[in-house]
Protein backbone atom coordinates (compact mmCIF):
# COMPACT_ATOMS: atom_id res chain seq x y z
CA UNK A 1 0.00 0.00 0.00
CA UNK A 2 1.26 3.14 -0.95
CA UNK A 3 0.89 5.63 2.12
CA UNK A 4 3.25 8.06 0.95
CA UNK A 5 0.35 9.03 -1.95
CA UNK A 6 -2.73 8.26 0.36
CA UNK A 7 -1.17 11.07 2.37
CA UNK A 8 -0.65 13.84 -0.12
CA UNK A 9 -4.04 13.33 -0.95
CA UNK A 10 -5.42 13.68 2.55
CA UNK A 11 -3.40 16.44 2.77
CA UNK A 12 -4.54 18.49 -0.68
CA UNK A 13 -7.76 19.57 1.23
CA UNK A 14 -6.38 19.15 4.96
CA UNK A 15 -8.19 21.46 7.52
CA UNK A 16 -5.38 22.33 10.37
CA UNK A 17 -1.65 22.33 10.23
CA UNK A 18 -0.27 18.62 8.96
CA UNK A 19 1.88 18.43 12.20
CA UNK A 20 -0.83 19.76 14.46
CA UNK A 21 -2.27 17.56 17.71
CA UNK A 22 -4.03 15.65 15.53
CA UNK A 23 -2.01 15.47 12.36
CA UNK A 24 0.06 13.34 10.61
CA UNK A 25 2.84 12.48 13.05
CA UNK A 26 -0.36 11.20 15.56
CA UNK A 27 -1.76 9.06 12.28
CA UNK A 28 2.25 7.83 12.07
CA UNK A 29 2.32 6.63 15.67
CA UNK A 30 -1.36 4.97 15.65
CA UNK A 31 -0.23 3.32 12.63
CA UNK A 32 2.29 1.97 14.32
CA UNK A 33 0.70 1.21 17.47
CA UNK A 34 -1.87 -0.59 15.43
CA UNK A 35 0.52 -2.95 13.72
CA UNK A 36 2.59 -3.84 16.96
CA UNK A 37 -1.11 -4.70 18.53
CA UNK A 38 -2.24 -6.97 15.01
CA UNK A 39 0.83 -8.88 15.62
CA UNK A 40 -1.24 -10.29 18.90
CA UNK A 41 -4.85 -9.30 17.63
CA UNK A 42 -4.46 -11.13 14.38
CA UNK A 43 -6.58 -7.83 13.12
CA UNK A 44 -6.40 -6.77 9.52
CA UNK A 45 -3.27 -4.74 8.50
CA UNK A 46 -4.60 -2.89 5.70
CA UNK A 47 -7.42 -1.90 7.34
CA UNK A 48 -5.35 -0.87 10.52
CA UNK A 49 -2.68 0.96 8.40
CA UNK A 50 -6.11 2.83 6.58
CA UNK A 51 -7.52 3.51 9.78
CA UNK A 52 -4.62 5.36 11.32
CA UNK A 53 -4.40 7.77 8.17
CA UNK A 54 -8.08 8.46 7.79
CA UNK A 55 -9.65 8.45 11.07
CA UNK A 56 -8.50 12.36 11.91
CA UNK A 57 -8.34 13.38 8.65
CA UNK A 58 -11.03 15.58 8.05
CA UNK A 59 -11.00 17.35 11.62
CA UNK A 60 -11.86 21.20 11.24
CA UNK A 61 -10.55 21.51 14.40
CA UNK A 62 -8.23 19.93 17.61
CA UNK A 63 -11.70 19.83 20.24
CA UNK A 64 -13.84 17.25 19.94
CA UNK A 65 -14.83 18.49 16.48
CA UNK A 66 -18.18 16.23 15.96
CA UNK A 67 -18.92 14.17 13.21
CA UNK A 68 -14.77 13.89 12.14
CA UNK A 69 -14.92 10.27 12.57
CA UNK A 70 -17.55 9.92 9.61
CA UNK A 71 -15.83 12.62 7.57
CA UNK A 72 -12.84 10.76 7.54
CA UNK A 73 -14.57 7.39 6.66
CA UNK A 74 -16.21 9.44 3.62
CA UNK A 75 -13.18 10.25 2.26
CA UNK A 76 -11.99 7.10 2.84
CA UNK A 77 -15.06 5.92 0.81
CA UNK A 78 -14.13 8.24 -2.22
CA UNK A 79 -10.61 7.75 -2.03
CA UNK A 80 -10.98 3.80 -2.41
CA UNK A 81 -10.17 2.43 -5.88
CA UNK A 82 -7.91 5.30 -6.52
CA UNK A 83 -5.47 6.12 -3.78
CA UNK A 84 -5.83 2.41 -1.84
CA UNK A 85 -7.82 -0.85 -2.95
CA UNK A 86 -9.69 -3.01 -0.20
CA UNK A 87 -12.10 -5.48 -0.83
CA UNK A 88 -15.75 -4.77 0.45
CA UNK A 89 -15.73 -7.05 3.88
CA UNK A 90 -12.47 -4.85 5.09
CA UNK A 91 -13.44 -1.63 3.76
CA UNK A 92 -16.84 -1.73 5.92
CA UNK A 93 -14.58 -2.82 9.07
CA UNK A 94 -12.37 -0.01 8.10
CA UNK A 95 -15.76 3.13 7.69
CA UNK A 96 -16.77 1.51 11.05
CA UNK A 97 -13.86 2.03 12.63
CA UNK A 98 -13.19 5.53 11.63
CA UNK A 99 -16.82 6.12 12.24
CA UNK A 100 -17.18 5.67 15.28
CA UNK A 101 -13.81 5.77 16.92
CA UNK A 102 -14.52 8.59 19.14
CA UNK A 103 -17.88 7.38 20.65
CA UNK A 104 -16.97 3.51 20.19
CA UNK A 105 -16.20 1.65 23.82
CA UNK A 106 -16.34 -1.60 22.29
CA UNK A 107 -17.01 -3.75 18.94
CA UNK A 108 -17.67 -7.40 18.13
CA UNK A 109 -15.02 -7.46 15.54
CA UNK A 110 -11.17 -7.54 16.62
CA UNK A 111 -9.98 -5.44 13.87
CA UNK A 112 -12.19 -2.46 14.69
CA UNK A 113 -11.31 -2.75 18.23
CA UNK A 114 -7.63 -2.85 17.37
CA UNK A 115 -8.07 0.29 15.39
CA UNK A 116 -9.92 1.83 18.69
CA UNK A 117 -7.06 0.73 20.92
CA UNK A 118 -4.22 2.30 18.33
CA UNK A 119 -5.73 5.41 18.61
CA UNK A 120 -6.38 5.65 22.34
CA UNK A 121 -2.85 4.56 23.36
CA UNK A 122 -1.42 8.18 21.73
CA UNK A 123 -3.80 9.67 24.44
CA UNK A 124 -0.05 10.98 26.13
CA UNK A 125 0.40 13.35 23.99
CA UNK A 126 -2.25 15.54 25.62
CA UNK A 127 -1.29 14.39 29.05
CA UNK A 128 -3.76 11.41 29.50
CA UNK A 129 -2.55 8.21 30.45
CA UNK A 130 -4.56 5.34 28.67
CA UNK A 131 -6.41 3.63 31.08
CA UNK A 132 -7.46 -0.13 30.49
CA UNK A 133 -10.87 0.35 31.31
CA UNK A 134 -11.27 2.09 27.65
CA UNK A 135 -9.44 -0.33 25.38
CA UNK A 136 -11.03 -3.17 24.16
CA UNK A 137 -8.09 -5.61 22.96
CA UNK A 138 -6.28 -7.65 25.71
CA UNK A 139 -2.85 -7.19 23.82
CA UNK A 140 -3.59 -3.33 24.28
CA UNK A 141 -4.53 -4.00 28.21
CA UNK A 142 -0.90 -5.34 28.50
CA UNK A 143 1.00 -2.87 31.10
CA UNK A 144 4.48 -3.53 28.80
CA UNK A 145 2.09 -1.93 25.60
CA UNK A 146 0.39 0.93 27.59
CA UNK A 147 3.62 2.06 29.05
CA UNK A 148 5.72 1.80 25.76
CA UNK A 149 2.97 3.09 23.59
CA UNK A 150 2.47 6.14 26.70
CA UNK A 151 6.08 7.09 26.47
CA UNK A 152 6.20 7.45 22.75
CA UNK A 153 3.04 9.73 22.65
CA UNK A 154 4.67 11.85 25.92
CA UNK A 155 7.67 12.61 23.99
CA UNK A 156 6.01 13.03 20.82
CA UNK A 157 8.24 10.26 19.43
CA UNK A 158 8.12 10.81 15.56
CA UNK A 159 8.86 7.51 13.39
CA UNK A 160 11.26 8.32 10.81
CA UNK A 161 8.79 7.87 7.80
CA UNK A 162 7.25 10.92 8.60
CA UNK A 163 9.96 12.65 6.87
CA UNK A 164 11.39 10.08 4.96
CA UNK A 165 8.56 8.66 3.67
CA UNK A 166 5.77 10.16 3.59
CA UNK A 167 7.58 13.90 2.82
CA UNK A 168 6.35 16.25 5.47
CA UNK A 169 9.66 17.86 6.82
CA UNK A 170 9.48 20.23 9.65
CA UNK A 171 8.78 23.34 8.28
CA UNK A 172 6.48 21.69 6.50
CA UNK A 173 3.76 24.58 5.05
CA UNK A 174 0.34 24.15 7.10
CA UNK A 175 -3.04 24.92 5.55
FE1 LIG B 1 -10.44 11.46 16.28
FE1 LIG C 1 -6.76 10.10 16.64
Amino acid sequence: MDTAAIIREILTDYALHPRGFHGVVHWARVLENGLKLAEATGANQDVVTLFALFHDSRRVNDGHDWGHGLRGAQLAKRLRGNAFDLDDASFELLFRACEWHTEGESDSDLTVCTCWDADRLDLGRVGIRPDPKYLCTKAARSPAIIEWADKRARREFEPTFVIEGWGIPLDFPGE
